[in-house]
């Protein structure tokens, strides 16, 4: 399981803090597609970072910190931020936004395999029975193990992205981090990306977790989400409840913005831009777009709390039914 306890970050500028996660508080479940939605900017990027621990400067945790716990092999185990990365590829992996950029274009992807794989797992074994491993895990992928003398620029988007997706769940980590796993691959090649992840998640049944700016990638195979705005959970809940009855005013825009089969009525985004985040506004951050907003929602900041069973969201005007 991984917690993410009140966790804020900025990155450190010579203008100032730019406060890019802020108070940031939800668990994500064994077992379980977590989604993680939001306009462009809006810090999704930045918080798989601190779930990986890879906070490096000019990135800074400010406070809060992220548990990651399970069991493997038989074995408890139990890290906090600072500590996560011995755990890296074992139980938890990383898939980054642009991660065609992480393989290194000039090494063999067989390389790329070996170094990754840590020392322990490789227990006893010759190099060559590591490599036969690994080919018959990229054949159970649907991925032939040519791509293993193959450099990375002689594959194409979809095979480097797959290639990488494999390297990630090589080692069955608990916990998998995918950054954008499909922008920039067109429709059907998106379409196996995703079926390929929900595969090894039923396969594994570890945690996966998806950050998307794009909602039909959520739809189609997130359990449960999140909705983040300016740096902050607005909504969070089963994925069909938020599809069907949005109950945040900025989700509710986001979902009632979204094209339907057969619905021909024309669509207008969400007008108006985010707050910049080195100098947010008191309160609310979505005040300024927001049709309800009152002096109220300006000068306080909403509570991100329980307003029905399991569905979470942050609005001064939303009664919770929860005690
Ligand atoms: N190294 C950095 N130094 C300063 N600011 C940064 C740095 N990296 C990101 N930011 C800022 O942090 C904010 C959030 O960035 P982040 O990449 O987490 O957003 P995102 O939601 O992943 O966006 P996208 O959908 O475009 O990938 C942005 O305003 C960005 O400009
Ligand atoms: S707190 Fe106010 S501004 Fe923010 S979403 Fe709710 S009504 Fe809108
Ligand atoms: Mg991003």
């Amino acid at each position: 399981m991984l917690k993410i306890d009140h966790l804020s970050a900025s990155y450190k500028t010579i203008d100032g803090d730019i406060h890019v996660v802020k108070d940031v508080d939800f668990e994500i479940r064994d077992n379980e597609i977590f989604g993680i939605a939001g306009e462009s900017g809006c810090g999704k990027s930045t918080l798989l970072k601190t779930l990986y621990d890879i906070v490096e400067f000019p990135l800074q945790i400010d406070q809060g910190k992220v548990i990651l716990s399970g069991t493997k092999n038989g074995k408890e185990f139990s890290f906090e931020s600072g500590q996560i990365r011995k755990s890296w590829w074992n139980q938890i992996s990383y898939v980054p936004q642009a991660a065609q950029s992480v393989l290194n274009p000039i090494v063999r992807l067989k390389e790329q395999f070996l170094d990754s794989i840590p020392a322990e797992d490789k227990k006893n074994e010759t190099e060559k029975e590591t490599l036969a491993r690994v080919a018959s895990y990229l054949e159970e992928l649907g991925l032939s193990p040519d791509v293993l003398e193959a450099f990375p620029f002689q594959l194409s988007g979809g095979m480097r992205q797959r290639a990488i997706i494999a390297l990630a769940t090589f080692m069955s980590p608990n916990v998998v981090l995918a950054d954008e796993p499909t922008t920039a691959l067109d429709v059907v090649v998106q379409r196996g990306i995703l079926m390929m992840l929900t595969r090894l998640q039923q396969q594994f049944k570890n945690t996966l977790v998806i950050v998307s700016h794009d909602m039909g990638v959520h739809y189609q195979i997130t359990n449960r989400m999140g909705i983040m705005y300016s740096g902050s959970f607005v909504e969070l809940g089963p994925t069909t409840d938020i599809f069907d009855d949005p109950i945040h005013p900025y989700t509710k825009m986001l979902i009632g913005a979204l094209p339907r089969v057969g619905d021909k009525s024309q669509k207008v985004g969400i007008p108006g831009r985010p707050p910049a985040l080195k100098n947010p506004p008191p309160g609310c951050r979505f005040a300024a777009r927001c049709p309800m907003a009152t002096d109220k929602c300006r000068q306080d900041v909403p509570v991100f709390r329980e307003i029905k069973p399991g569905r979470y969201a942050a609005c001064h005007y939303l009664e919770s039914e929860v005690n």
